[in-house]
């Protein structure tokens, strides 16, 4: 039996995190707080209160499972800021995420999960490594939407597994697993029209989800982010990428691009142009 990697962050704390954040939350940047993971983009802290993390946000990026690295300056902020904005319109349309709120440009308190080990793809265009394996080329409308599911093992690679996987290895229940199928594909559906409307392009994008457990109850709920490090976004009239691939294939501009994404999604102020260095972020 392969041991589930994802156990660092011990169990959750059965406690529920009231939803609106009061002065509790309130943490500086500066309070001394403990370090429980740091993964390539993003930093995890014990939260104020029980059953709570802060999920800080690096200008790291990696790619081709850890071969590539570099810093795309302002991204961490960026990430934050996109995350919180679809995290919260997710919640609004009854999808249970982590999310409880920002703290700063670069922080955000989340309910802490037990990380189920499985990331969650779903494609509507082919794009990337699926273009490849099924030699259809890049920019083809999927006949329908497509949800792959790939084993959390930097040392694998993220091998892709199957429900069979799963269930046997014990990463996720078939409850678990009909559950994470069908939020993901709400999930998929809202934010196709979400990004539409902002003139871009949902090809693919990954999601990870975890076990939230409450006084009486457990379920699952979409955790760690959701940004262009983990969407492919394209212009809808020009096809421009306006994602991680642009770091992954050295194209530059790659900070503008997500500066832009924001930027079309109202969290950046109309007047921030293309070549504002310094993301300005409205509250
Ligand atoms: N609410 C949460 N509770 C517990 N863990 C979380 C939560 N949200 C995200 N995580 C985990 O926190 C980590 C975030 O860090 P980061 O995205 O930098 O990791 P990573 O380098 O991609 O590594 P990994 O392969 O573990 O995902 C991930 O391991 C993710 O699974
Ligand atoms: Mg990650």
């Amino acid at each position: 039996m392969l041991a589930v990697r994802h156990c660092y962050m011990g169990s959750p704390a059965r406690s529920r995190v009231p939803r609106a954040a009061g002065s509790l939350f309130r943490v500086t940047k500066m309070s001394r707080r403990r370090r429980i993971y740091e993964g390539k983009a993003k930093v995890l802290f014990e939260g104020p209160e029980p059953g709570t993390l802060i999920q800080y946000f690096k200008d790291d990026a990696t790619a081709f499972n850890n071969q590539k690295h570099g810093i795309i300056t302002g991204k961490g902020v960026l990430n934050n800021r996109i995350s919180e904005y679809l995290m919260v319109r997710l919640e609004e349309m009854g999808i249970p995420t982590h999310f409880v709120r920002r703290l700063n440009m670069r922080e955000q308190l989340v309910r802490q999960v037990e990380i189920i080990p499985v990331e969650v793809v779903v494609r509507n265009v082919a794009a990337g490594s699926f273009a490849k394996r099924f030699d259809v080329a890049e920019g083809t409308a999927l006949p329908r939407s497509i949800v792959e599911y790939y084993y959390k093992s930097d040392k694998l690679g993220d091998p892709m597994v199957t429900e069979e996987h799963i269930t046997a290895f014990g990463w996720a229940s078939p409850q678990d697993l009909d559950d994470m199928f069908n939020l993901a594909l709400r999930i998929n559906d809202y934010l196709s029209g979400l990004f539409l409307g902002a003139g871009i392009r949902l090809v693919d994008f990954k999601v990870e989800f975890g076990r939230y457990y409450t006084d009486d109850d457990v379920r699952i709920v979409l955790a760690d982010e959701i940004s262009p490090d983990s969407c492919r976004l394209w212009d809808i009239k020009t096809n421009e990428i306006m994602d991680k691939d642009r770091f992954r294939r050295d194209m530059g501009g790659v900070e503008e691009a997500y500066q832009e994404v924001a930027r079309r999604l109202g969290i950046l102020p109309e007047s921030a142009s293309r070549e504002t260095k310094k993301p300005k972020l409205t509250a």
